[in-house]
């Protein structure tokens, strides 16, 4: 039985395989169709959700299965003090698949031990956000037709922000890959994201804080929110929320193949004008985002089609 807990839970190979299988899905919609009939996932959110929720949901109902879960810690059992190892023993009794998301990081590790059917990290804390990522290479995949020889920009909160952290670990396995971290000084990426994974990877990057000064030379500007759920001190947040906009003056710096991706939800970071812009494919890749999940329940549930 596998699990996702982080995007290296699959070698570069499977994931290769699964962004072929989502491909394929897209184009072919109706011979999936019944592929998971009699099957249930389970969606547990214990922090809100609208896309990765809503897409695993719609994933498995255009499988041909069905769905249970809870959307808020408030409405389960975990408001009276159950844990999440139990917690996760009772959905595996109930269900074939689960996707839970939790504030804390470490909880989808220790939930995934308990398990006893397939399980999805659906975000956990600041730490990781797997199957974001998932829809994440599979948008840049679709758009630039290669995972290689490119220069991402990671632009915003990247202290707490999961999916940079989640985006960063999966490129660094292909080649030719160079990212540009825009961020304010206290919201740099996490001391072990540049040890651990950059430097030990001989990834090049560098760090700036001007979004400006790295528009021209980006192939991909990933933009993310600051994370005000993250902070301890609502003052901070608020001196920290409108450090970047990214607007139609900043596009113009940007190549005419510069993509724009954002893992959603927006608050001010883009701004709703750049929305018309052929290179702003954020809603794009929320679309991506079921069929990603479609290919990742697949293949957890070992389940093919011919
Ligand atoms: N991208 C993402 O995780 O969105 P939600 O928080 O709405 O699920």
């Amino acid at each position: 039985m596998r699990h996702l807990i982080s995007p290296l839970d699959f070698t570069v190979e499977e994931i290769q395989k699964l962004l072929d299988l989502a491909r394929d899905i897209e184009k072919n919609r109706s011979k999936y169709a019944h592929v998971c009939d009699g099957k249930k996932l389970a969606t547990l959110f214990f922090e809100p959700s609208t896309r990765t929720r809503l897409s695993f949901e719609s994933a498995m109902l255009s499988l041909g299965g069905s769905v249970l879960g809870v959307s808020s810690a408030s409405s389960s059992s975990a408001a009276k003090g159950e844990s999440v190892a139990d917690t996760i023993r009772m959905i595996s009794c109930y269900s074939d698949i689960v996707a839970m998301r939790h504030p804390k990081e470490g909880s989808a590790f220790v939930a995934a031990q308990k398990a006893g059917i397939p399980f999805i990290n659906a975000g956990d804390g600041g730490h990781q956000h797997p199957t974001q990522t998932l829809t994440d290479l599979l948008t840049i995949y679709s758009l630039k037709g290669t995972l290689e020889n490119m220069t991402i920009g990671l632009c915003g909160d990247l202290k707490f922000g999961r999916t940079v952290h989640s985006l960063i670990h999966a490129m660094v396995r292909y080649p030719g890959i160079k990212f540009v971290l825009i961020s304010p000084p206290e919201l740099r990426v996490p001391d072990y994201i540049r040890e651990d994974v950059l430097d030990a990877h001989n990834i090049e990057y560098r760090e700036l804080t001007n979004l400006e000064d790295a528009m021209a030379e980006l192939d991909i500007l990933y933009m993310t929110r600051i994370q005000r759920e993250r902070f301890f001190n609502e003052e901070e947040y608020l001196r920290m929320k409108d450090y970047y906009v990214l607007d139609t003056d900043k596009m113009k710096l940007a190549k005419e193949d510069t993509f724009i991706l954002h893992p959603l939800p927006r608050v001010n970071e883009i701004s709703t004008e750049v929305d018309d812009d052929p290179r702003a494919a954020y809603f794009k890749q929320a679309q991506y985002g079921v069929y990603v999940r479609m290919a990742l329940i697949m293949t957890l549930l070992e389940l093919e089609v011919e």
